[in-house]
């Protein structure tokens, strides 16, 4: 019997080295330690020894029972740690390497242009008005004091709807909308899509952006029209930017004028920029027409009033330096990209 447990102590030694999985290991525990096991039977034969025998073989028994044990335990921690191991290597990341970015937006140069005059004029007390972008004809040029005969008005300049309706030609309609809704005194900015039967090029769009502001009060004089714009004008373009006055016609307003600004790119000396004048057109201003404020039901012997309109896509191509208005709305990636900050 002490052979029989001798062979089978090699035996078992032997295999249990060639052991990789653990289903490997229980097939083996089965085969000495199971039921019906190699070792198991040798106990089950040790009713057959001599009494005196028993003691001792019994003993020796159960110390390689306790062996195999043991080394099935042992061999069982090691096939657990060499397949975790595996596991760690084979889902190994490379904490250092850059993540992909997500993609997040930002906002196009027209909207940053918006923003940065919505600042400028929310700084100085005006409010934001919103108008419809489908207008009626007497909202976009009768109450503006556009002549019948005006030229804007012809159906090759302007799209209508029918002979009451249109597409809104400027954003100086919400002036009369608030006029009409509003008493005195009033500092409004209104900013929003236009659309003229223009022909797309580089200086031209059929939609485009505008931004329009109104002050309504006692007393108010070109004084304080040239004080606001200046002040504009440096805030947006730089405190060394000049504004020049420049007498001009529009129906809605007595004076006009346009104001061309120190070009920021010659300082003033001549450019490309600025077709070697110095100076750049930025918007159109005026006192409001007395018959524009009646229309509207304000007293114009008791207030008076400045207006004032200009193109945002104009704006921000000179703040930006983008020479074709094109870039502004065919949203090209490669464009708009470039104002990701
Ligand atoms: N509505 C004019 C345009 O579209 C711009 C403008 C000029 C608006 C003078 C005004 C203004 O309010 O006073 O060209």
């Amino acid at each position: 019997m002490k052979e029989q447990l001798n062979a089978i102590r090699i035996k078992f030694s032997q295999e249990i080295d060639e052991v990789q999985e653990l289903q490997e290991l229980e097939n083996l525990r089965i085969e000495f330690l199971g039921k019906n096991g190699a070792l198991t039977e040798i106990l089950r034969g040790m009713g057959k020894l001599p009494k005196e025998d028993r003691p001792i073989m019994g003993a020796l028994a159960n110390e390689v029972r306790d062996e195999l044990e043991a080394k099935i335990e042992r061999r069982k921690e090691e096939i657990k740690e060499s397949l975790l191991e595996e596991k760690i290597k084979s889902e190994w990341i490379d904490i250092t390497l850059p993540g992909k970015k997500a993609s997040i937006g930002h906002p196009h140069p027209s909207t940053l242009t918006i923003r940065e005059i919505i600042d400028v004029f929310h700084s100085m007390g005006f409010v934001l008005e919103d108008g419809p972008e489908i207008e009626t004809v007497l909202n976009n040029f009768d109450a503006l004091n556009s002549p019948p005969d005006h030229p804007s008005r012809d159906m090759s300049d302007t799209f209508y709807f029918d002979e009451k309706h249109l597409l809104r030609t400027h954003t100086s309609p919400v002036q009369v909308r608030t006029m009409m809704k509003q008493k005195p005194p009033i500092r409004m900015i209104s900013i929003g899509r236009c659309f003229r039967n223009d022909a797309l090029d580089a200086t031209h769009s059929p939609m485009f952006t505008q931004c329009e502001g109104l002050v309504i009060d006692e007393g108010i004089t070109m004084g304080d029209l040239k004080g606001t714009l200046e002040q504009f004008v440096r805030l947006l373009f730089g405190a060394d930017t000049e504004s020049v006055f420049r007498p001009h016609n529009f129906p809605f307003t007595e004076p006009s004028a346009e104001v061309d600004i120190t070009c920021f790119k010659c300082k003033g000396a001549g450019c490309r920029f600025c077709s070697g004048s110095g100076a750049i057109e930025i918007l159109g201003c005026g006192m409001v027409h007395p018959a524009v404020l009646e229309h509207c039901g304000i007293d114009s012997e008791k207030y008076t009033g400045f207006a004032f309109g200009m193109g945002i896509e104009r704006v921000a191509m000179l703040r930006y330096e983008i020479d074709d208005i094109r870039y502004l709305f065919e949203n090209d990636q490669r464009f708009t990209r470039q104002f990701r900050r």
